[in-house]
């Protein structure tokens, strides 16, 4: 089997009706951080879950940040088609469908997921973006018609700006996406209300 070019962790699927889940950590988290709350939302899903491969001072992430809030477009961009590269081989290489793949991301893994979606929308039928915020303003929009979005957000988050979960909402909207927006009376840390909109929205229709 060819070799892939982030490390990761892989859980195959027990469930064939639960859709396989990408299983993307915040910074400083690792390949295993989502893959209790994974397999507690969505019982038998096959995980892939990678290891961000950039380092901020030993912390784990899947882009650079030039300050809190500061990305380098190039570089997001590079990154983003990196991970999409990933999958593709990845999907084909544990036999995962593409067209139902679900990216679950928590913060810096909720970032990138929303650059796939933007940069790469073959590579993800849908995510679940937990404290996501606007890291990339492409010019042009990709088609997302199909593709269902879930953001959870926290109306008291002090790294995500105030602003930027209905932003990056609306231009989901745009492109076409179904998109659901749960703001809770939280931080940057999940709440039980993430849970409750994590479910609702994993749940087989
Ligand atoms: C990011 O850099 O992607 C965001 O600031 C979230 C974080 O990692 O803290």
């Amino acid at each position: 089997m060819p070799s892939l070019s982030y490390h990761h962790r892989f859980v195959p699927g027990t469930n064939p009706s639960a859709p396989p889940l990408l299983l993307l950590h915040g910074t400083g988290g690792d390949e295993n951080d989502l893959v209790p709350l994974a397999q507690k939302l969505s019982p038998g899903s096959a995980l892939l879950s990678p290891r961000g491969d950039v380092s901020e001072q030993g912390a784990r992430r899947f882009f650079a940040r030039l300050a809190e809030g500061k990305f380098d477009p190039v570089e997001v961009t590079r990154r983003t088609h990196a991970l999409a590269d990933f999958i593709g081989a990845a999907t084909q290489q544990y036999a995962l469908d593409p067209t139902r793949l679900i990216a679950l991301g928590f913060s810096n893994g909720a970032n990138i997921a929303a650059t796939l979606l933007l940069l790469r929308p073959e590579t993800l039928a849908g995510a679940v973006l937990l404290r996501p915020m606007v890291v990339l303003a492409p010019g042009q929009l990709p088609d997302l018609a199909r593709k269902r979005i879930l953001l959870s957000s926290g109306a008291n988050d002090s790294i995500v700006p105030n602003d930027h979960p209905a932003r990056l909402a609306d231009c989901f909207r745009s492109a076409g996406a179904t998109v659901t927006l749960a703001t809770h009376e939280a931080g940057h840390g999940l709440v039980p209300g993430d849970l409750t909109a994590m479910s609702a929205f994993l749940a087989p229709a």
